[in-house]
């Protein structure tokens, strides 16, 4: 009889420190299958559980997740609403599992148009997982590149600053202090950024795939992974 093996998971823990994913392709996912787009944003954090876990047995240290952007307020209520129960969902699960999962959690985004409940949360959570210092999550809610990098530089300019360096930029975004992006992977067949850590992936690698978040599994994390190790970032220089 023969046996078949799961291959052993790409280890990345050297060559890369942070990786980041744009999750899309949930709607399209879920019309696939005759569902209604909520499934598919239902399916999509499903994976993200699976996703999060993979990458940290993978030695990731830091693992972005774009969840909401500034743009989707454009949808029908009605999903809007759905999108922030699974994110409440997600919180409370995370706050029951801390101890388990050692990670902190922090959310990037302009919180202030979140409902009470959401924003109590985060807070909570962002308190209860500071201290896990080796792997972090952080979610990208309610999040715009634009709309992160004005207010960066508008909490300069509260401070005093009349002329700022790249480095004030970096260190007043919502990642200020965080390692930038080595990999940008986006799911669903788009091959664009749609505002999505835009100071921070200057010189980020990418990778897109047709697969629909909800999809995306272990077997091609580790295609992309591979490639990505075998790539040769040379920063503008030789
Ligand atoms: C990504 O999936 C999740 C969010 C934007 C919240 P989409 O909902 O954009 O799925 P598609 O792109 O319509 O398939
Ligand atoms: C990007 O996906 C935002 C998230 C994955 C949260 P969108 O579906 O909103 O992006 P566009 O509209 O295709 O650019
Ligand atoms: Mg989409």
């Amino acid at each position: 009889m023969k046996l078949f093996h799961k291959p052993e998971p790409v280890v990345c823990g050297d060559c890369l420190s942070h990786i980041a994913f744009i999750m899309d392709g949930n709607g399209r996912w879920a019309q696939k299958r005759g569902l209604p787009r909520e499934a598919g944003h239902s399916a999509g954090a499903k994976n993200l559980r699976k996703i999060v876990t993979a990458c940290r047995d993978r030695g990731i240290r830091t693992v972005t997740v774009y969840a909401f952007s500034t743009e989707n307020w454009n949808r029908p209520k009605k999903e809007v609403d759905g999108i922030m129960s699974l994110l409440a969902d997600y919180l409370d699960e995370a706050m029951r599992d801390k101890d388990k999962n050692k990670m902190r959690v922090r959310v990037l985004g302009d919180l202030k148009p979140l409902s009470e409940d959401l924003i109590w949360k985060i807070c909570d959570l962002e308190e209860a997982t500071a201290g896990f210092t080796d792997y972090t999550l952080n979610i990208a809610l309610n999040y715009g590149g634009r709309q992160e990098i004005t207010h960066a530089v508008n909490e300069l300019i509260a401070k005093g600053v009349t002329e700022v360096t790249p480095e004030d930029i970096s260190a007043a975004l919502y990642t200020g202090g965080m390692p930038d992006p080595d990999l940008v992977v986006r799911t669903g067949g788009e091959t664009r950024v749609s505002n999505f850590l835009l100071w921070q992936s200057a010189y980020a690698e990418y990778a897109f795939t047709k697969t629909p978040w909800p999809s995306f599994g272990e077997r091609e994390l580790d295609a992309i992974l591979k490639d990505y190790c075998g790539r040769q970032r040379r920063y503008g220089g030789l």
